[in-house]
């Protein structure tokens, strides 16, 4: 793309752009717009990097940075302590309002981890007993209060993928002989970060807002799943599972899209992370 262009587009800052969604998001958006992320723990490579920006939540005060970027599109893919969080997006909240720029929020099906019987999809009302899903609701409901055109919820169910850090401890553990957890009554839908980059360009190009249930069209069991994904990986030693049984009965924890959805090339099955793992 031509630099002209380059410039006349979005000005992107993505929190927590050393992170596997946020660096993966980074590589996907920084040839097409002018892209600028975070980092917390110091890193030599970063540090040097003009587009980047050391930021602690337990610290820093996010309005320096937005003040140096000035950004038109803010993408949030931090992790960290959960009130400092709320905190953050509190002055988010009111930085995209004064300016009347957009925020992209990775969310979790976590925000559903209450309800247990079905499959979740986007207008539901979210339910959780768990304090992570609580509080993605919470930062969720202030973001729903902003003006909608300047909102997307993106809502994510386990995200898989070679550079995983799921994928990466599968292996670990497999080389360690450790065994791995799996889940045989959790029904999940999947993703993984090649795609979730790609929907997340779509939706900053095409200026789409809302709910997004940004998993597979497909459902898995989870032990079935992670047992797939190791005879994908073809590793040496065997495996050894520790199965964690939470309830009798089969338990959801699926983000089903429905009502917003994204064009099929942008929408995905379980078994298309299978064959991204296969490629050499
Ligand atoms: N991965 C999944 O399967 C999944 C599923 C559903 C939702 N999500 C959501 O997606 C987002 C990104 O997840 P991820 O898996 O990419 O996480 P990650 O790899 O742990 O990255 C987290 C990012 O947050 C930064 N960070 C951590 N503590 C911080 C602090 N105290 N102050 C400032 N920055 C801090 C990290 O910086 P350093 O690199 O310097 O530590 C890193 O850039 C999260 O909001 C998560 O809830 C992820």
């Amino acid at each position: 793309m031509k630099r002209q262009e380059k410039e006349s587009k979005h000005r992107i800052l993505i929190l927590g752009a050393s992170g596997f969604l946020g660096s993966a998001i980074y590589k996907e958006l920084c040839s097409y717009f002018n892209t600028y992320g975070t980092y917390n723990i110091s890193n030599k490579a970063l540090e040097k990097n003009e587009h980047f920006f050391q930021y602690n939540i337990e610290e820093d005060d996010i309005y320096e940075i937005l003040e140096l970027v000035r950004p038109t599109v803010i993408i949030s893919a931090l992790r960290g302590d959960f009130s400092k969080q709320v905190l953050v997006h509190q002055h988010l909240t009111e930085y995209v309002f004064l300016n009347k720029i957009r925020l992209l929020f990775l969310s979790s099906a976590n925000v559903f981890d209450a309800y247990s019987k079905y499959p979740s999809y986007e207008d539901e009302k979210t339910y959780s007993n768990s304090i992570y899903g609580h509080f993605k609701i919470k930062i969720e409901n202030m973001l729903l209060r902003l003006p909608k055109k300047q909102v997307a919820i993106l809502r994510l169910p386990m995200v898989f993928g070679t550079q995983s850090p799921r994928v990466q401890e599968i292996v670990k553990n497999i080389n360690e002989k450790q065994s791995i957890e799996v889940f045989p009554n959790l029904i999940i839908n999947v993703t993984a970060d090649s795609k979730v980059t790609q929907q997340i360009h779509y939706i900053i190009n095409r200026n789409k807002w809302g709910i997004f249930h940004l998993g597979s069209t497909d459902l898995v069991h989870h032990d079935d799943f992670i047992k797939e994904i190791i005879e994908t990986l073809q590793c040496k030693n065997q495996p050894l599972f520790k199965r964690v049984y939470t309830t009798n009965d089969d338990r959801y924890l699926a983000v089903l899209p429905k009502t917003n959805t994204l064009p099929k090339h942008l929408q995905l099955l379980s078994q298309d992370i299978l064959s991204e793992l296969k490629l050499p």
